[in-house]
């Protein structure tokens, strides 16, 4: 292949995206491809520094982090963005932009997501005490024809990681 191709992962904080992306990360790096992964909260340290949860901050951020995963993915890097990634407009923009796309729904119960708070942002999201928290006080707009959704309630990061496997292998990107 003359390029590469960008693995998107979108869903709810705490659904597991991070998680996967690195057991993918992994064994992609094993079989000596070129990965590059581009993780919400590490863009946002940097390249989106600034930027808040506002509608217009998040298309902000994902749109930047579109633009840089087609730099990467035309010159052959297999790249990996796990971000909320909220709303189904900015990723259709993100998968026309960059072409080799692959769209990996990381679904996971609201309910589940507010038991695990790995990061403790649920309880305090719930208490009102930060605005704009997605599946609380704002929008999670679901994909329509994602190419995977995961059920991390129901599948270990494991499992999930070879589903995505099986599934680059039909979509014609891996051998
Ligand atoms: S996105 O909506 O712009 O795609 P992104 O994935 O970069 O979001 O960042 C989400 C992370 O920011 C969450 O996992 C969480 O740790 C943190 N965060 C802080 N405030 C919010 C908020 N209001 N809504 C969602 N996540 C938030």
């Amino acid at each position: 292949m003359n390029h590469g191709f960008t693995i998107w992962f979108t869903g709810l904080s705490g659904a597991g995206k991070t998680t996967i992306s690195r057991l993918v990360e992994a064994d992609l790096r094993g079989r000596g491809l070129p990965v590059e992964v581009l993780d919400g909260d590490i863009v946002r340290q940097n390249l989106s520094q600034g930027l808040g949860f506002t509608k217009a901050d998040r298309d902000t951020n994902i749109l930047r982090i579109a633009f840089v995963s087609k730099l990467l993915t035309r010159n052959r890097v297999v790249t990996l963005v796990s971000a909320i990634s909220p709303y189904r407009e900015t990723r259709e923009m993100a998968r026309k932009e960059i072409g080799h796309f692959v769209e990996v729904y990381v679904k996971c119960p609201l309910d589940t997501c507010i038991a695990r708070d790995t990061k403790g942002l649920y309880r305090k999201a719930l208490e009102g005490a930060i605005p704009y928290f997605t599946g609380i006080s704002d929008p999670y707009e679901e994909p329509l024809e994602p190419e995977i959704v995961l059920h991390t309630d129901q599948e270990a990061p494991q499992e999930s990681a070879a589903r995505i496997f099986s599934r680059l292998k039909e979509l014609g990107y891996l051998l």
